[in-house]
């Protein structure tokens, strides 16, 4: 696995593509793939997004199965679940489906053991790349037009029950929902609820016996997600009553950016179809003003979240804040400012300490942490996020530049979940790959990229 040579000539290439294969094969679980193994067991939402795209030019009937095997886990209200429980994989992993109580919740699959929040809506565009990456898109008109509806459905709920004052914002209400949960922006969203030890019910954490203390998040971080769960599931996730007195509803722009390039990709999709296409419409129109106007901060020159419980904005600078380039939601002056913020050195170090694109909490935040889950990290799913968005505004160079770190990462250090994002590791550390190993998105997006 490490031993993936440097130089990308047309062998290399293929051993490198077999490599990344290989860790989608060997995750493979039934009828879908598992981010890892050890540490992620079950079936997790936008995983099962990223990886679909791994499986669609060898396997594109996998591919389906990925998106299929997770939409058997949608509510009746539209919402995604976070995670579809694996039966094999009881008790390997915490918070597990006994402890998120979803159990006769009504609205949940019955048939199926899920967790009761959702994740970034990825699944429109991912479709959309399937349709045009399949081998006879007549043949599986079937699948998207089911896969559409699904979506169209989850999309529905997001708007429903997410965005209360209709303003083209879904809210996300637990660090989870983000996909990036120990971004230090919860952190500060803390600052502003209070609880105390004895409302955190008993738990057991079971990361930690597959990976050190020092990559994930701190005790004090998990208390405060089990603490939300514990709301959440103490009022059976009924919904929208719940949100009148919930602390935790942050409005996140990659959520949103995430959100409303799906909505564009249903409209190329609903096209094709022949499906109406009007709603789609008007909610791309409204979230890309609202994401510009509301998420923006000009000081930062980046987009950030806002925290609607206590009615004030985060200026935290993070890559997700990037990301709202992916729907087109970024006027010329914004993305200009993006741009040059990715090259400075708060994204990409100095000449001295250059750094890898693109840590998850830049470098010069006072929550950066360089190994630490979201803390600073370089995602590679974040970075095939990024290329596209820059891709987008005719950022031909830096998007190749995302491309070629991601790879050289993976390269390097092998298939890993997230990985330290300066050039220079500290004297003696060899490995700059954390978390996970053998992670299932890494490899997918590998070979998304070198297959494309
Ligand atoms: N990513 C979370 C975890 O670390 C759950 O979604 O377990």
């Amino acid at each position: 696995m490490s031993n993936i040579p440097t130089n990308l000539d047309d062998s290399v290439t293929e051993h490198f593509v077999e490599a990344a294969k290989n860790v989608l094969k060997e995750n493979l679980l039934g009828n879908f793939t598992k981010p890892a193994p050890g540490l992620y067991p079950h079936q997790w939402n936008w995983d099962a997004g990223f990886i679909a795209l791994g499986y669609a030019r060898s396997d594109f009937r996998q591919a389906c199965n990925e998106l299929s095997a997770l939409f058997r886990g949608q509510w009746a209200n539209g919402m995604v679940p976070q995670i579809v429980f694996s039966v094999q994989n009881k008790g390997k992993y915490f918070p597990g489906y006994v402890f998120w109580n979803t159990k006769g919740v009504p609205g949940k699959p019955r048939n199926v053991r899920t967790s009761g929040i959702t994740m970034p809506p990825v699944h429109g565009f991912i479709l959309n790349h399937l349709l045009k990456l399949a081998p006879d898109s007549k043949r599986y008109r079937p699948f998207f037009q089911r896969m559409f509806d699904r979506v169209l459905l989850l999309h529905q709920y997001c708007y429903e029950f997410r965005d209360p004052e209709r303003e083209g914002l879904a809210f996300i209400c637990h660090p989870w929902e983000s996909g990036m949960d120990n971004l230090p922006t919860w952190e500060e969203v803390f600052t502003q609820i209070q609880f105390d030890a004895s409302q955190v019910p008993p738990y057991e954490r079971r990361d930690l016996e597959y990976v050190d203390a020092p990559y994930r998040p701190r005790k004090q971080s998990y208390d405060r997600y089990i603490y939300l769960v514990d709301l959440l599931r103490k009022q059976r996730y009924q919904e929208p009553e719940i949100w009148n007195d919930y602390p935790f509803q942050v409005q996140e722009p990659m959520f949103n950016a995430i959100l409303n390039h799906s909505n564009e990709a249903l409209l190329e999709l609903g096209q094709w179809l022949g499906q109406d296409t009007g709603q789609l419409r008007e909610w791309y129109t409204q979230t890309n003003q609202a994401l510009s106007h509301k998420l923006w901060d000009e000081s930062l020159g980046v987009f950030v979240s806002y925290d609607r419980v206590h009615r004030r904005p985060i200026p935290i600078t993070t890559a997700g804040g990037l990301i709202p380039l992916l729907c087109g939601a970024a006027n010329a002056e914004q993305s200009a400012r993006m741009v040059s913020l990715i090259q400075s050195p708060t994204f990409s170090g100095t000449s001295e300490n250059p750094a890898w694109l693109c840590a998850s909490t830049a470098l010069d935040e006072p929550g950066f942490d360089a190994c630490r889950y979201w803390r600073g990290p370089v995602w590679i799913n974040m970075n095939w996020l990024l290329f596209h968005g820059l891709r987008r505004y005719g950022q031909a160079d830096l998007a190749a530049r995302l491309r070629s770190d991601s790879l050289e990462l993976v390269r390097k250090f092998g298939f890993w979940e997230y990985y330290n994002p300066w050039k220079n590791l500290p004297e003696g550390e060899k490995n700059g790959g954390y978390g996970a190993d053998q992670f299932s998105w890494t490899a997918a997006l590998v070979l998304d990229w070198l297959e494309e």
